[in-house]
């Protein structure tokens, strides 16, 4: 069973592969999309949840998504199909740092893909080279909410407590105008809706050759939630505009 197998499987119940439910989903959104009719990109898109969300809701969308695993983008492609927005949607298989485009976007998001472009702020420089003037970025980011172990630091990043890492977004150049800080029930839940999925296809799939691995996997990467940064890394999601000059 290769990553995308298992990642498939893991994210059956929460096709958004961030720490948000769908009601953050739908609001970050709302604030984010004001218009309806907006040109958007999804930088790091995966199986093109956030930009299939936004579509179905708003018919005057246009949205374009990148990202490497082939197998994300089918998933997209064919759940583009089953809702009815394919005809505004354009995947591009490609490292989304390379891709360029000839019409600037309203909105560039990016949820949970900054490792990427290696960070934060390098996410953010790639996002402006791509925003129409006036446009939004909607990103998504960890943080340490207490001081991590030198083993979630490895595993994670070498990430920054939430203030710092606003403060470090606005003086890179940018206004937060909305966010949503994850809470503990839309943490928990993420980690319990990835590893319970995988275990329990594991448990209902006894004769394939994969279940074990499936299982061991699960195992593992519970422990690893619940020993190693459960209690320090925290989600948050951002709105941002171009810092203006106000004279
Ligand atoms: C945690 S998932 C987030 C997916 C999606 N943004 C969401 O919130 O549902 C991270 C995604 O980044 C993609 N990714 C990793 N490196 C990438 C790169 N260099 N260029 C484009 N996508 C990349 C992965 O394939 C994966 O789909």
């Amino acid at each position: 069973m290769n990553r995308e197998q298992i990642s498939r499987i893991a994210h059956a119940d929460h096709p958004i592969k961030s720490p948000l439910d769908d009601a953050s989903v739908r609001r970050l959104l709302e604030r984010g999309l004001p218009r309806g009719d907006e040109r958007v990109l999804d930088l790091g898109c995966g199986s093109g949840e956030w930009l299939l969300r936004a579509l179905a809701a708003r018919p005057h969308l246009h949205a374009e998504g990148v990202d490497v695993s082939a197998d994300a983008l089918d998933q997209a492609q064919l759940a583009a199909r089953h809702r009815g927005v394919e005809d505004r949607l354009v995947l591009h298989h490609q490292k989304a740092e390379e891709f360029t485009s000839s019409q600037p976007f309203d909105v560039v998001l990016s949820f949970g893909a900054t490792h990427a472009f290696g960070g934060l702020l390098p996410t953010l420089a790639a996002a402006r080279e791509h925003l129409a003037p006036g446009g939004r970025v909607m990103i998504g980011e960890g943080f340490w909410d207490r001081t991590p172990s030198q083993q979630a630091v490895e595993m994670l990043g070498d990430l920054t407590d939430l203030a710092t890492t606003v403060d470090r977004v606005v003086a890179d150049g940018w206004v937060p105008v909305a966010g949503h800080i994850s809470t503990r029930r839309e943490l928990d839940d993420y980690e319990w809706a990835c590893w319970g999925s995988l275990a329990a296809w594991a448990v209902e799939h006894p004769g394939d050759r994969d279940s074990a691995q499936a299982l061991e996997t699960a195992t593992l990467r519970r422990a690893e939630w619940l020993r190693v940064y459960r209690d320090t890394w925290g989600f948050v999601s951002l709105i941002l505009h171009r810092t203006p000059d106000l004279g």
